[in-house]
């Protein structure tokens, strides 16, 4: 019967220490996906209004005229009323009751959809 030299099982455990440990660090990427998502404090001005002007307001401007459901998405107390009678997140986690946001565009990142509701959830304070 043929045995393995010592020098060839060393190489053996060591590609099985290496397949092994990569393997958990895939995991372990898995298990904290949110890490890189700051949902802290997030303010009107610097991120939801930003994020509306990129996204939504070439429909939804006071400027882009009446054919988008009349809806206005600029200045803080045109929106307030789509956070307040829950549109608004509806429409961007593409819920089924609302019309999936943005139109003809593909869905906003996980991210910035968890610092909306973030936001909508601090009682969307016109910070
Ligand atoms: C290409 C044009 C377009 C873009 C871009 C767009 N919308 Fe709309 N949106 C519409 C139209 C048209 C309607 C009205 C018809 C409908 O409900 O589908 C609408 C409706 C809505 C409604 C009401 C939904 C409902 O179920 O009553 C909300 C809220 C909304 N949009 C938010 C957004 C937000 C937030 C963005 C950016 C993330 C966005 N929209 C981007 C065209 C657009």
């Amino acid at each position: 019967m043929r045995t393995f030299p010592p020098k060839h099982l060393t190489i053996l455990f060591t590609l099985i220490i290496i397949f092994f440990s990569g393997c958990y660090y895939d995991v372990a990427e898995e298990l904290y996906p949110s890490s890189s998502c700051n949902t802290a404090d997030v303010s009107y001005s610097g991120f939801v209004d930003p994020t509306m002007k990129s996204f939504c307001y070439v429909c939804h401007s006071t400027t882009s005229g009446p054919a988008n459901g009349n809806i206005i998405l600029e200045g803080y107390s045109n929106i307030k009323v789509y956070v307040d009678n829950g549109k608004l997140v509806g429409a961007i986690k593409h819920d089924s009751n609302f019309s999936p946001m943005p139109q003809g565009g593909s869905k906003l990142s996980d991210c910035t959809i968890a610092k909306i509701e973030s936001w909508v959830a601090a009682g969307a304070p016109n910070n």
